[in-house]
């Protein structure tokens, strides 16, 4: 069974003041969780995040981080800087690194190997634009993208990884993918795993969260498909008692 992964996207939000006040009132809405909770903060906020949630159920997470061990990348932040923090998840190529950063399937999979040489679990987003969805290109990108991501993973990673299917025009739009177009997109991820590693693989060890615009009011329905393990949250983890609804689905 795939254990359900609900996690908090905090993008570029929350000082360490607002950080420290949203973990403390969201440690005991979610204490008694059966879903796993992860909180991916800011670089700023990690250490701040990190002593709040000390012996609670909430997991620590990044939200990026770079391929190499160390040297001369202006701005960005390495796996073993990460680790020292005690980060356990890091997001690798969320739809906004991609579209604003120039984020490539090729750095997607750099990062990614980065994290897992380090022992950090990447959440991987991939997911269309509205006009790949209009065109009916939305299987091909999220095979390309998936494939593309996991280019030269060891199958004995996989239970280290998690994909969050994002379409982008469900994104901060308050507009969801219902939830079977949601559970349609995730079944072809979940397809390409089978295809580069085994069914087995693909059925028991990846998990695949749905993220875009999900909250309170569809966390139910969209948990309540199949293929869907969990959530990749953005604007609803903003706030304790939203979050919290949404992890206690
Ligand atoms: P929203 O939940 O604000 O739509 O953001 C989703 C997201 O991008 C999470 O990574």
């Amino acid at each position: 069974m795939r254990r359900p992964i609900i996690a908090g996207n905090w993008k570029m939000n929350n000082t360490i003041a607002e950080t420290k006040a949203l973990l403390t009132e969201l440690k005991p809405l979610v204490k008694d969780a059966e879903a796993e909770v992860v909180v991916c903060v800011p670089y700023t906020d990690i250490a701040t995040a990190g002593e709040i949630i000390k012996g609670s159920n909430i997991k620590l997470g990044a939200e990026n981080v770079h391929w190499a061990e160390k040297g001369a990348f202006t701005g960005e932040i390495s796996a073993k800087m990460l680790k020292e923090l005690d980060v356990e998840y890091v997001i690798i190529g969320h739809s906004e690194r991609r579209q604003y950063f120039g984020e490539s399937d090729e750095t997607v999979n750099m990062r990614v190997k980065a994290a897992l040489a380090a022992g950090l679990k990447p959440i991987i987003c991939v997911g269309e634009s509205l006009d790949e969805r209009e065109g009916n290109k939305t299987e091909s990108v999220v095979r390309t993208q998936t494939a593309g991501a996991l280019k030269d993973i060891d199958k004995s990673e996989l239970d280290n990884i998690v994909i969050a299917y994002e379409p982008i025009w469900a994104i901060g739009t308050g507009r969801t993918a219902t939830s079977e177009q949601a559970n349609e997109t995730i079944k072809v991820i979940r397809d390409v795993v089978a295809e580069l590693y085994c069914r087995d693989c693909a059925e028991n060890k990846v998990r695949i969260q749905y993220g875009g615009s999900m909250n309170p009011k569809n966390v139910k329905e969209l948990m309540a498909m199949p293929e869907i393990d969990g959530g990749l949250i953005g604007g609803a983890s903003l706030k304790a008692v939203d979050f919290s609804n949404v992890v206690n689905f």
